[in-house]
């Protein structure tokens, strides 16, 4: 070794090994990218795993996968189902099944092992998956429900109301219960109880979606819940999105349904079935009298039903259950988790308003619901109303929820003590009102329960920048409070919507922040469901509004979110899945909407760019307004290079010329009409038209830099440094303007405390992201807290950009990582990790007084190519994990196997 010794000042890179702890191992087991799924469906399940060691470089060889349908079985290598034997390679990702054929609702066990470079793994644990009911013969169950509206005031007319059904079904079990397994679903949303208890922590399940051709169900395996003897099952339904919650726009399907089948198998071999039938019972008058996902839940604690749920209770009151008709979509074992509870947060503060009501500040826009714990009175209503915001006399400001009543209420049985959380709701809110109260409650009486969709958080940003951190916070927030079993577009309004235009781009920033595979692989089968005979694809989907606009630019997130989960997770499926529904979209848009290579038809413009008054939503000057054709035809060109990509990797070879030549043509017609090759910019010069055209590849060969150059000089001289574009724009411009060396303006842009920018909505008290620029001051009608859209690309700058953790070209999945930070001035520290599909990704850098370090973690068979720029003096390291260095024009570039590493200047 050369550098035997450091000399303190001079480079140097140091291969921590020895930091990551303990031994060489498998670890992170999982099957279609979950931990022990229930009810998975596909003939075919896919494995992955992680590998760690102490040491660097770490690189698997080949791995060897074991199934079989008893763990006893799999310990003792017998009557395997599959046995991968020895399979050499460093795949470790999604790994397809390829034994015998699985049976309809069984468990089964796994374990793998592997060889690397550094020895072999012991077996790893043992984990499971179960099969779904695989065939449409193993369900014997029928919908039912209460097929009446019998309550007063319940009408779906509207604002839709209507009370929840509770319905019951007592069964013995006299033998010693091996396995039971509950297979359910229940329209809108249902609860699950057996003996009273909770069949999983799962709220508003099933996933949402376009009933009419899905149906999703769920797959408990509830063992210990069945005791010997007298059992009861139980299940509550709300409305959820199937008996909406405006008659219009927002579909209506019908009365709530519920289908449930609980196979038990007993210790003796013998089996029973349990299923959703007329010998059900049912009532609608129990306590949840009304639910409504705008308007919000009322419960009267003078009906509840003691018991109901278990088998003690007495129902002959009730009613027999009715068959109702199926909802028509295929019934599918549902592929994403549920929502979940996933954080708790307690209010900062309580103020009394002179009236008697008070106001509670939870310190953080959220969506979720209030767990109150408070004394009441017989019969006097507590009610909460929920919002984002104050008016300045402290009062609530509801104006921005436009028809959404959002109001919660609970009438106590009698007076004393009581603790409530509403089931079927849930609300977008910092602020809550709460009337009906007679002695002061306590912070501590309240629990604010954060739900969105089980997920893991893969990301953490933290710099010495403030604003940068609390930008990351807000955006934190802001996607975690949309997504409900589809990214919304917002959580507050009469709206709540799965609009597409508005996770483009953003889809990809959030994958850094959280895991959203399973998320969006399931939204974009809700998008081929809303799918129209044409082709159309609606910009709301699932369809529950119904819009085929003949556009491109909100349509576009279909095939971006699909890329973003081939890159980001390494899962092709979605690409394959939905490749011809995709193809006949643009073959149905070029047939519609094409004129001489131009795509003709927008719906929404540069939605949301900042206009030039603050009260205004939508800008009127035509000179800061984008072309509708500049956008479509723009996002239509990538379109047609991203079907390339898919092509290619779908074995769909024979389209790619098509593809190509279509592109090639709509460039060289979309430059004619819309270029100035003497100006070098597009059309009337927005930012958003030269940074499309410059980032989507319509630039002509030789004037990228020209067209570059009029996007900064806008920036700088019409804007004075601030954003000047709306959800189309945005996409690109952190990117784009770091690309091509402006990384100080892009900075700039980032840490903007004027408006228009993000530091303007902080500043404004913003705990979330606007939909407007101008959300403080613009008219209510569209004026919602907590939209994302706005982020573009921001998130994806933090991560690629500041922290330099980015895939390197054409790798998938962070198997090879490209770490290439840029250091803006005025920003001296980055600390940031991300957990991809093969492990945690860490990089920290410190930048000040002339010193520079960078502590990095590359996860086990993953490799990364580290470039530094000449300035910062970086001598060439060498030792363990360094495979390669490179001194090149521009600085150094060093290729690093797994392993923590530290990177020093010279001083
Ligand atoms: C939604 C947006 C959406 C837009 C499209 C708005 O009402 O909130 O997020 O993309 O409409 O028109």
């Amino acid at each position: 070794m050369k550098h035997k010794t450091f000399i303190i000042g001079f480079l140097l890179m140091l291969c921590l090994a020895g930091c990551q702890s303990g031994q060489l191992q498998v670890v992170s087991l999982k099957v279609e990218m979950q931990e022990n799924p229930q009810g998975v469906s596909t003939p075919s399940p896919r494995f992955s795993w992680q590998i760690t060691s102490p040491g660097v470089d770490l690189r698997q060889q080949s791995y060897r996968i074991q199934v079989a349908s008893s763990e006893e079985d799999l310990k003792k290598e017998k009557n395997l189902l599959w046995d991968s034997g020895i399979a050499s390679g460093d795949e470790s990702i999604l790994i397809p099944y390829e034994g015998g054929k699985l049976s309809s609702g069984k468990a089964y066990y796994w374990r793998v092992k592997v060889a690397t470079n550094q020895g072999e793994t012991a077996w790893s644990a043992i984990n499971h998956w179960s099969t779904a009911l695989l065939d449409s013969t193993d369900w014997r169950a029928k919908w039912i429900g209460q097929d009446t509206m019998s309550n007063p005031g319940e009408t779906n007319k509207g604002n839709t109301r209507l009370a929840a059904r509770y319905l019951r079904k007592p069964f013995h079990a006299e033998k010693k219960v091996e396995r039971a397994v509950l297979y359910i679903s229940g329209l809108g949303a249902y609860e699950a109880y057996l003996n009273g208890k909770r069949v999983s922590d799962d709220v508003l399940a099933p996933t949402v979606s376009w009933y009419p051709e899905k149906v999703y169900y769920n797959v408990y395996d509830v063992t210990p819940l069945i005791g010997k003897g007298d059992n009861l099952l139980g299940v509550k339904l709300g409305n959820g999105r199937y008996f909406g919650m405006r008659e219009s726009p927002t579909m209506i399907f019908g009365l709530p349904r519920l289908l449930a089948q609980l196979n038990i198998e007993y210790a003796d071999g013998s089996t029973d079935t349990i299923v959703s039938d007329e010998s059900w019972r049912v009532t609608s008058k129990g306590p949840i009298v009304a639910n409504n996902e705008f308007d919000g839940e009322e419960y009267d604690a003078r009906l509840e039903l003691p018991d109901w749920n278990t088998a003690k209770y007495d129902d002959t009151e009730w009613l027999q259950a009715d068959i109702m008709e199926a909802p028509g979509g295929k019934l599918t074992a549902q592929p994403n988790p549920n929502i979940t509870v996933q954080d708790e947060i307690t209010p900062v503060h309580i103020t009394r308003l002179s009236d008697g009501r008070f106001i509670l500040d939870m310190g953080q826009n959220m969506v979720g619901w209030l767990n109150i714990n408070l004394k009441g009175k017989q019969g006097q209503p507590v009610t909460m109303r929920f919002a984002e915001t104050l008016n300045a006399d402290s009062t609530l400001y509801t104006a921005n929820l436009r028809s959404a009543k959002v109001t919660d209420v609970y009438i106590p049985a009698k007076d004393g003590a009581f603790r409530w959380e509403p089931s079927f709701v849930f609300h977008g809110f910092r602020f809550v009102e709460i009337a009906g109260l007679d002695e002061q409650p306590s912070l501590s009486d309240f629990t604010g329960k954060v739900i969105y969709d089980r997920m893991q958080t893969t990301g953490r940003f933290e710099t010495s920048n403030e604003l940068i951190d609390q930008l990351f916070k807000n955006a934190y927030w802001g996607i975690r409070s949309n997504y409900r079993g589809m990214p919304t577009d917002c959580p507050q309004r009469d709206e709540r919507q799965g609009w597409l235009g508005d996770r483009v781009t953003g889809c990809f920033g959030e994958a850094f922040v959280f895991d959203n595979a399973l998320l969006y692989a399931k939204w974009l089968q809700d998008i081929e469901d809303s799918q129209s005979p044409e082709g159309d694809i609606s910009d709301v989907s699932p369809r529950y509004w119904t819009i085929y606009d003949k556009d491109v630019t909100w349509p576009a997130a279909y095939f971006y979110a699909a890329k973003m989960l081939w890159r980001q997770y390494g899962d092709m499926e979605p690409v394959k899945r939905h490749y011809a529904s995709m193809k006949r979209f643009l073959e149905h848009i070029q047939q519609v909407s094409m004129q001489d290579y131009i795509l003709t038809k927008d719906t929404y413009g540069d939605w949301c760019m900042p206009p030039e008054s603050q009260e205004l939503i939508h800008s009127q000057d035509p000179s800061r307004k984008t072309a509708g054709a500049i956008l479509s035809t723009t996002m239509y060109y990538s379109l047609l290079n991203l079907m390339q990509e898919f092509a290619g990797i779908t074995g769909n070879q024979a389209d790619i010329a098509g593809y190509k030549e279509l592109a090639a043509k709509i460039k060289d017609a979309y430059n004619q009409r819309f270029f100035n090759t003497d100006s070098a910019l597009y059309d009337n010069n927005t930012v958003t038209a030269n940074i499309l055209s410059l980032r989507l590849g319509l630039v002509p060969e030789g004037y990228e830099e020209k067209v570059f150059e009029n996007i900064v000089r806008k920036t700088e001289v019409d804007f004075d440094g601030h954003v000047s574009t709306g959800v189309l724009g945005i996409q690109h411009l952190m990117r784009g303007l770091t690309e091509y060396g402006r990384v100080d303006l892009a900075y700039k842009i980032a840490t903007n405390e004027t408006y228009p920018s993000w530091g303007y909505m902080i500043n404004k008290g913003a705990t979330t992201i606007w939909e407007l620029w101008n959300g403080d001051t613009a008219d209510p009608a569209m004026n919602s807290g907590n939209h994302v859209m706005l982020l573009g690309d921001l998130l994806i700058w933090y991560y690629e950009d500041l922290a330099g953790i980015k895939n390197a070209p054409g790798s998938i999945a962070y198997k090879q990582l490209l770490m290439e930070p840029v250091f803006p001035d005025g920003l001296s520290h980055v600390k940031a990790s991300y957990h991809s599909v093969y492990g945690e990704i860490k990089s920290e850098w410190r930048k000040e007084d002339g010193s520079f370090s960078w502590d990095i973690v590359i996860p086990g068979n993953t490799s990364a190519v580290v470039k530094l720029p000449k300035s910062l003096n970086i001598a060439q390291p060498e030792g363990a994990g360094v495979r390669n260095v490179k001194e090149t024009e521009s600085g150094i570039e060093i290729e690093l196997g797994s392993g923590t590493y530290r990177l020093v200047n010279r001083g």
